[in-house]
């Protein structure tokens, strides 16, 4: 049964087999023909119209496949594009019915007439961008040519808003050859074919309008037509905000904490300038990524720029702050307005008080009245000492003369020892003194760094903000 089955089913797949081989051998002729006939006194230099004054009308549309590169620091963008190319050639038309209903030509773009269009805004060396692909021609003379490109285009880049920046590369096309009595250059669509569009991690795709210009140059009364289309690119700041902003962010705060640092360990002005030094290399790094432009300052140098400013501010603050905590033995006492402004005005609005309690105005008389009472209780522990010997020697002068020698010897003694006592007291209260006036420099040095900080940390919190809500020159959400 099924060897029976199989010979008929063989037999009718050959009989398919050469119809559809004919077929294409008839095919193929008629093209042949077609082909014979209409390249047979063909140039292609001619410009193909019927009377030559009439204008070729080219329309010229583009699809974007690929944002290849974009280089700021050179300010060339490389672009993958599919040009799309229309027009009509007077020269390639037939009649379908005389070829066997052949209604469209697929040749070589090399072997027809083709307009010369160029980018305009070149940036490659050698000029070649499109790939010389075919053309396909229909038998009422359209032909549709459709090349691949890769252009390297001039872009002039505003890094105003880096990087928070929308860029506008414009790609202008055109002949260069024929003016536009020649070659009457059109766009095919209002914006140019996204839909093929591969995403880019750096920059996101807005948008690709397309404009037709009109030039006239001073040479010639012609105009020059070109269409131009422009590829709004967006960055994406994510990469920016996590390798350059937010480290930059951290450091000023660790700023912060630099005036918390107590004076006497010594590293307050190291901080500082490791900071700074910190912020140069990071600013090195965004100047590295950037065309070195000085007709903007970008923002983000801006930020920089402030930034290190205040960090530069904050180490002159410190050394100040470190001048009034070191105070030498023997300065002066805390002037009394200094003194005045320091703890009762702006200890009081920093809520300083609880540790400055004792550092008020009525201060003076306080330590003054201490100081008497201390220098008091010396003297009377002396004067008990002096009297308690006065009273020995009573009790002992009857007893005989001889030990009133002793005891004179022993007065005297008493008297150095008095003396000498005296002497370490007011030594003892002088350093007293001394201390407290130190003391009281400290606590001026405390006052003056906690201010420091508050202003410090309003100055860069308005920097930051005044920076980040800058107006864009766009609007709708900013995709990272
Ligand atoms: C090509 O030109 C020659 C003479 O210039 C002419 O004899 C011939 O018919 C032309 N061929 C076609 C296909 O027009
Ligand atoms: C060419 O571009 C202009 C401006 O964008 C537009 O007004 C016009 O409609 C476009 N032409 C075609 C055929 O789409
Ligand atoms: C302490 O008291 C002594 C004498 O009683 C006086 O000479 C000295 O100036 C006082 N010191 C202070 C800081 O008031």
């Amino acid at each position: 049964m099924k060897g029976r089955a199989l010979i008929p089913m063989a037999s009718q797949v050959i009989l398919l087999c050469m119809l559809v081989c004919f077929g294409g051998v008839y095919g193929t002729q008629d093209e042949y023909r077609l082909l014979n006939d209409m390249f047979a006194n063909y140039s292609n230099i001619i410009r193909p119209v019927e009377r030559s004054a009439d204008p070729i009308d080219v329309l010229i549309g583009a699809a974007i496949q690929q944002i290849i590169d974009m280089d700021e620091k050179n300010q060339v963008i490389t672009l993958n594009l599919w040009m799309r190319m229309q027009w009509t050639d007077s020269n390639l038309k037939w009649n379908p019915a005389d070829y066997g209903d052949t209604t469209v030509l697929i040749v070589p773009i090399e072997t027809i007439w083709r307009p010369d269009i160029v980018l305009f805004t070149n940036a490659d060396s050698s000029f070649n961008g499109m790939m010389m692909t075919s053309a396909s021609i229909s038998h009422d003379g359209i032909v549709r040519w459709n090349a691949p490109a890769i252009y390297q285009s001039t872009c002039k880049i505003d890094i105003t808003y880096f990087p928070f920046d929308e860029q506008h590369c414009s790609l202008k096309f055109g002949s260069w050859a024929y003016h536009g009595f020649q070659i009457d250059l059109k766009n095919r669509t209002t914006s140019g074919d996204i839909s093929a569009y591969i995403d880019n991690g750096e920059w996101t795709l807005v948008g690709m309008p397309v404009k037709r210009n009109l030039l006239f140059y001073n040479c010639c009364p012609e105009p020059y037509p070109d269409v131009e289309f422009t590829v709004i690119i967006r960055r994406r700041a994510l990469f920016y905000f996590i390798n350059l902003l937010g480290p930059c962010v951290l450091i000023s705060l660790i700023t912060v904490l630099d005036f918390f640092m107590p004076a006497d360990a010594g590293e307050k002005v190291t901080l500082g300038i490791t900071i700074l030094l910190a912020l140069t290399v990071f600013l090195l790094l965004v100047a590295e990524t950037m065309p070195p432009t000085s007709e903007v300052v970008p923002l983000i140098a801006q930020y920089y720029a402030c930034t290190i400013v205040l960090v530069s501010l904050s180490t002159v603050m410190t050394v100040y702050v470190l001048s009034l905590h070191y105070r030498l033995p023997g300065t002066n006492r805390v002037p009394r307005g200094m003194k005045k402004f320091a703890f009762s005005f702006l200890a009081r609005i920093m809520c300083m008080g609880s540790f400055l309690v004792n550092m008020g105005d009525d201060d003076d008389e306080n330590e003054i009245s201490q100081n008497k009472s201390h220098a008091g209780v010396y003297e009377n522990t002396f004067l008990s000492h002096q009297n308690g010997i006065a009273i020995m020697d009573d009790s002992e002068k009857k007893s005989s003369e001889e030990s009133s020698v002793v005891s004179k010897r022993f007065e005297s003694m008493t008297h150095d020892i008095m003396t000498n006592l005296k002497y370490i007291v007011k030594k003892k209260k002088d350093e007293d003194a001394e201390d407290d006036i130190m003391t009281e420099w400290k606590y001026v040095a405390v006052v003056f760094d906690r201010l420091f900080m508050w202003v410090f940390l309003l100055a860069t919190t308005i920097c930051t903000l005044a920076i980040i809500c800058q107006p864009k020159p766009f609007t709708g959400p900013n995709e990272f």
